[in-house]
Parts: structure tokens; sequence; C-alpha cells
């Protein structure tokens, strides 16, 4: 008999029909007569109750159906007795596939904390939260490609592997397969990278946009959805040294059309999550509920759902960096010394504390803030009028601060060039980027969105390390 999934059972099985299903032993509890096993096959968040008469099966038998062993059960789809479920199977037939010692077994039915559950990384997916987690994760990724799709973007698999520093931040990894031993040097005693595998340095890459750039001056919109790498040192809560971002990028199209593009984005995938993954949603909402109940009543945060909601249904905030500094330049925050970076005036980098404050006390809603200062960004956003700001623009999210980040770039050649040369990016390595600017170039513009901030947005989970399968982080590269 084909295995039937459990998500299905619980949605439409009909009482007296026989099937299979197999998945993995949640709990069994045990009394004299019968056994009760709560079976999961990661379809959904939900258990399907197996019955098993010890009868039928001998005392023994039940030894081995443990937390964690994989189960084949057959049997009859009977109405269910207990709470919460409207079936439960009455087995006729029970196949342990693979056991799991219980003494060994490291993800036992109680609480295991988070931190915990990092060092079991091949096997958290087995728990209820992080089966939710990577569900919704899928949701979403569905979910970015049906958005573009519907709107005429193409998607484009820009490279992995680059010669290029997109973001000019130097934060890259190298490429080589160059002995890490007696390296070749060159006449000036560094290593000579022309002996490498790709005749010179390569790294891999920052960001898809500027090859995403190339591809709008051609397909007019498009979008990447790839790996990106950043080996910045930053041991935060938000930051990974490998992360997953997309970025659409979109010809004759200004900073305006951008934010409006931006927001559309945004409120469609969260509310995909609301419309296609609310069993989800409910259990991690219960599960923040509890956590929540440790914090002090003023810090707790709005309940998920509700939060999920009033996103979708509001409009984002818009203000320019030179208001956000003075909202901030006169905070209670700031001016009692509470931020760890004060804010002395126009030229100061936001740090994470000062977009929180905008987002969660002074407009307690999204912000999209815009026409920073031309030093803290990129060379390839769009100088203004008053030569000082460019046309930038990053959406900040409670609990998250910066989820996306993009601009209006810049397709007035010299202006780049000019740009380029005051920021230090070595042109000649870059002449294939400056060419859309050279041959029917034109006002564009594009952004990135963290697709594991979106998810710590959607999930409520405070720990990036918790939204992606594998993290990798400084000093931990583990599975
Ligand atoms: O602001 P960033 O650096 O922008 C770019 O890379 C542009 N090339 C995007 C574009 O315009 N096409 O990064 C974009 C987003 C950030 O807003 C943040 O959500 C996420 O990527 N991000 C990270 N997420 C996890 N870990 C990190 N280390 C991240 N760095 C950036
Ligand atoms: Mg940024």
């Amino acid at each position: 008999m084909k295995n039937v999934r459990i998500v299905d059972v619980l949605k439409s099985g009909q009482v007296g029909t026989e099937i299979t299903v197999k998945g993995w032993v949640r709990t069994r509890r045990g009394s004299k007569n019968v056994n009760f096993i709560a079976l999961n096959d990661g379809s959904t968040i939900n258990n399907l109750q197996v019955v098993a008469e010890v009868e039928v099966f001998g005392e023994d038998f039940f030894k081995n159906i443990n937390t964690g062993a994989a189960v084949g059960v057959t049997g009859k789809l009977v109405e269910s007795g207990g709470s919460g479920q409207s079936v439960e199977l009455q087995a006729s037939a029970l196949e342990l596939i693979g056991a799991a010692d219980p003494d060994k077994y490291p993800i036992q039915p109680k609480r295991h904390s988070l931190e915990f559950l990092r060092e079991v990384a091949h096997l958290r997916p087995r728990t209820a939260t992080f089966s939710a987690i990577f569900r919704i994760r899928h949701a979403m990724v569905f979910a970015i490609h049906n958005f573009f799709n519907d709107r005429g973007f193409y998607n484009v698999h820009t490279p992995i592997i680059t010669s290029s520093d997109a973001e000019g931040a130097g934060e890259m990894f190298r490429i080589t397969t160059l002995p890490a031993k007696d390296a070749p040097l060159n006449e000036e005693g560094n290593v000579d990278f022309t002996q490498d595998f790709f005749g010179k340095s390569a790294n891999l890459t920052v960001s898809g946009q500027l090859e995403g750039e190339l591809f709008a001056m051609a397909l007019a919109k498009i979008y990447t959805f790839g790996p990106t790498f950043r080996a910045e040192n930053s041991n935060t809560s938000r930051h990974l040294a490998e992360f997953w971002m997309i970025e659409p990028e979109v010809a004759f199209s200004d900073l305006n059309d951008n934010m409006d593009l931006a927001e559309d984005f945004l409120k469609y995938l969260i509310r995909y999550a609301l419309d296609h993954c609310m069993d989800d949603l409910l259990f991690l909402s219960s599960r923040l509920v509890e956590e929540e109940k440790t914090k002090p009543a003023d810090q707790r945060s709005m309940e998920l759902i509700e939060k999920l909601k009033f996103v979708a249904d509001n409009d984002f905030v818009r203000l320019t960096y030179t208001d956000a500094i003075e909202i901030l330049k006169n905070s209670k925050p700031n001016k009692k010394g509470k931020f760890q970076y004060p804010i002395t005036g126009y030229g100061t980098d936001l740090q994470s504390e000062h977009e929180r404050f905008l987002v969660e006390q002074e407009f307690k809603k999204p912000v999209i803030l815009t026409n920073y200062p031309k030093e803290i960004k990129s060379f390839y956003m769009r100088l203004d009028d008053n030569g000082e700001t460019v046309a930038a623009m990053d959406v900040l999210f409670p609990q998250i601060g910066e989820i996306i980040g993009g601009s209006q770039r810049e397709e007035r050649l010299d202006v780049l060039e000019r740009r380029m040369d005051e920021m230090n990016i070595p042109k000649d390595d870059m002449q294939w980027y400056l060419d859309t600017r050279r041959f029917g170039g034109c006002p564009h513009a594009g952004f990135g969105l963290g697709f594991e901030r979106l998810l710590l947005f959607v999930t409520g989970m405070s720990n990036i390390r918790d939204v992606i399968p594998f993290a990798r982080t400084p000093k931990n590269c583990e599975f």
C-alpha cells in the first residue's frame, strides 16, 4: 500500500479507510493494554496518533518504538477519542524501520534550549520548532519566485565565484587552489595569483547585484536569489558568513519605484505566510508566548500573528536620513546617553540600536530610510542633486533593523567614474560594468533582501542561526 502524508490524513482522512503512514516517533505512551504513538512525518506540525494494542504486537515489540525511531504503520482510521485531533490510526501492522537508542538519541521529548539544538543541528529538524521554521522557509522561497514571476521578472543565476567586490567593502572569502604553504610569490614578494586556478585572485560573491544590473539592461526586470558570503567578523544574532539574498533589479525605475516594489514584496511574503503556513505560525506563536513570559511585561513584543498582520496591513513610514538624524539626536535615549553609539549629527552611520529606536519606539511601524550621505554608502548609488547624499534606501523592521538595502543606481558614466575614483574602486577590472553606462544606459534601481532576516521576522525567532539549516559564523563551520 502506498503511504500517505499525515497532513493529508489529518485534513481529509475518511474514517473507516485503510492507510499506511511512515514517519518518526515523537513520543510513545504505554499502558498495560495499549500504546499511543505520536507519529510525525514532517508534512505538518501536527502528529497522527497511532493506537497499537499490546495484545496484537506483544509487549516486547514496543521496547524499540522510541522517540526518534522511524516506523511504518498500516491500519484503519477511526474517530479519535482524544481531544485535539479528529482521527487516529488503529494499527494492524507496525514496522520498525530504523531504531533510535533512547540512551543515545539527543532529542528527547522535553524542552531543549535553542543553544543545545544548534549543537545537534543535524537532528534539530526533527523537533516541532525547527520543522515549522523550515517548512516556512520553503514556503517563502516559493512565494518569492511566485511574486516575481507574476510581475514579469526573470530569474538570473549570477555567479558565485567572482573577481569583483560588489559592495567595495573588502569582506570577501578568497577562493584559491594555490598551496597554503609556500605559495608562489611574484617579484614584489606577494602571492602570485597569475599562477592560481583563474589566473587572478577570485572570491565568493558578496552580492549578485553588479551582474544583475547587466541583465536588467537587457531583460528589463530581473531578480537573483542566491547564496552570498561575507567575511565580516560580526558575531551577532543578525549576521551570517553565508546567507541567501534576493536581489531584484529594474530598468527605467527610480528610488520611489524601488521603495514601492520593496514594500509590496515584503507585504506579499508576509501575507503568503499567513495564508499558507498558519499551523506552523500558530505553533511558533505559542512557543514565543511561553518565552515572553520570562520577560518583564514592558519588554514583551506583540504576538507573532498580530505582528505579521499589522505589518502586512499598514503603510511603511518613508523618511530621509537627514530627518532621521534630527529625530535621533533629540531622542530621549540619545540625550540620556543610552545609545552605545551617540548621535552627534549628520554623517553618523546608523547602528542597529538607532534603527530599532526609529521603528520600535518612534514610529512603531517599518521605516524606509532614504538619501544617506554618500560617504557611508556604496559607490554605485546615484548621487543626489545636492552632491552630498545618494539615492539609497534601507528598509528597517522591528526586532531586526535593516532587512533590505538598496538604491537607485548611478547611470551617468562621468559621475560613476568620479565616485569610483573617490572610493578607490579599481576601474580597470570593471569595464564590463561601466559598459552598461556607455551603451544604452538608463535610470535603474534595485535592492537586496536578506532571506534569513526575513525569516527571523516571519518566524519570530531571535537568532539568525536558527532560521538557516546549517549556520556559518566566525569560528563555526560544522556539518
Ligand atoms: O545592504 P547590503 O549589503 O546590500 C547589498 O548587498 C546590495 N548589493 C543589495 C542590492 O542593492 N542589490 O545587503 C542586503 C541585505 C541587508 O539588508 C540584510 O538584510 C542582508 O542583506 N545582509 C545579511 N544577512 C545576514 N548576514 C549578513 N552578514 C548580512 N549582510 C547583509
Ligand atoms: Mg546595507
